[in-house]
């Protein structure tokens, strides 16, 4: 890894691996991809978030990521915003590949299988870069293995902003290890908010109206077989977690499984 003896001194300090990056692609001017190394010894479960930094004015600044890659892949992945004055990611932006990264050494989050009761489907709802843990568990067979169907829905301003998931979905049904579950199980149900296309309006207004469940074929959410799994904005997580309220799923955690978890997708 091209480390400075700065950024390996604040890694030590700091309880952090340092890590080389790998591939960068920008999607817009507001969304990129990056990938890293990762540590031999670094093990996490699908969907959890992970501490990533520089070294900013001579001191580590860290972010919290979810982690966009599956546990069985040996790099690491990440989806992140650009935020033009964001202390983080107006110089994250910037790295390439061979550039060093610092990633603090535990990972954790309740996006995980384990927070989920069993069930029929598992509604993975996301916006923006809150796609990132879902990348992570439409990899894992476990989620496979554990409901019948999985449907990813992405919902983003524009069409452009929706591309990182296109591409991580047809990777996915084309993979040689979970291709055969995903192009059996596995949905993508995307729109947009800001500009026209085939399908309009945010993920609430979806599913209020019942649109959602009218474009899928299935019944209306039921606590009985649905589950669901939520990462965007504050915003977005508060309305559509008061509707999975309303329709009588009720939230779970690492400690105590349920109908449905929640996570903030981090910016900054
Ligand atoms: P909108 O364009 O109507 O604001 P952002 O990049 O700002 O996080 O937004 C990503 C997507 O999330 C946008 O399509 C945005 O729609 C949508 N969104 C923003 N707030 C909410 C909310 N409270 N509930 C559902 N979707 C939301």
């Amino acid at each position: 890894v091209l480390a400075t003896t700065a950024e390996l001194e604040a890694a030590a300090a700091s309880g952090a691996f340092v890590q080389e990056v790998t591939s960068v692609q920008h999607y817009t001017d507001r969304l990129f991809k990056f990938r890293t190394t990762r540590p031999a010894s670094f093990r996490f479960r699908s969907g959890e978030f992970v501490m990533i930094g520089l070294l900013i004015d001579g001191k580590p600044l860290y972010r919290a990521y979810s982690i966009a890659s599956p546990s069985w892949d040996e790099e690491l992945e990440f989806f992140s915003i650009k935020v033009p004055d964001g202390p983080l990611t107006s110089k994250l932006q910037l790295i390439q590949p061979g550039n060093a990264i610092l990633m603090k050494k535990k990972p954790t989050g309740t996006l995980v299988n384990d927070a989920l009761l069993p069930g029929k489907r598992v509604y993975m709802f996301s916006t923006g870069t809150g796609i990132a843990p879902f990348a992570s568990l439409i990899r894992d067979p476990e989620t496979y293995e554990k409901f019948d169907q999985v449907i990813l829905t992405h919902t983003c301003r524009e069409v452009a902003e929706l591309k990182y998931g296109e591409e991580l979905v047809e990777a996915t049904r084309n993979d040689p290890l979970i291709g055969e579950y995903a192009r059996d199980k596995l949905v993508h149900y995307t729109s947009v908010t800001r500009e026209p296309f085939v399908r309009t309006g945010r993920i609430t207004d979806l599913i209020s109206s019942g649109k959602l469940f009218a474009d899928l074929g299935v019944p209306p959410l039921d606590p009985a077989v649905d589950r669901g799994m939520i990462c965007g904005s504050m915003d977005m997580l508060k309305d559509t977690k008061t509707l999975l309220e309303q329709a009588g799923l009720t939230e779970g955690a690492n400690n105590k499984p349920g109908e449905f978890v929640v996570e903030r997708a981090f910016v900054g």
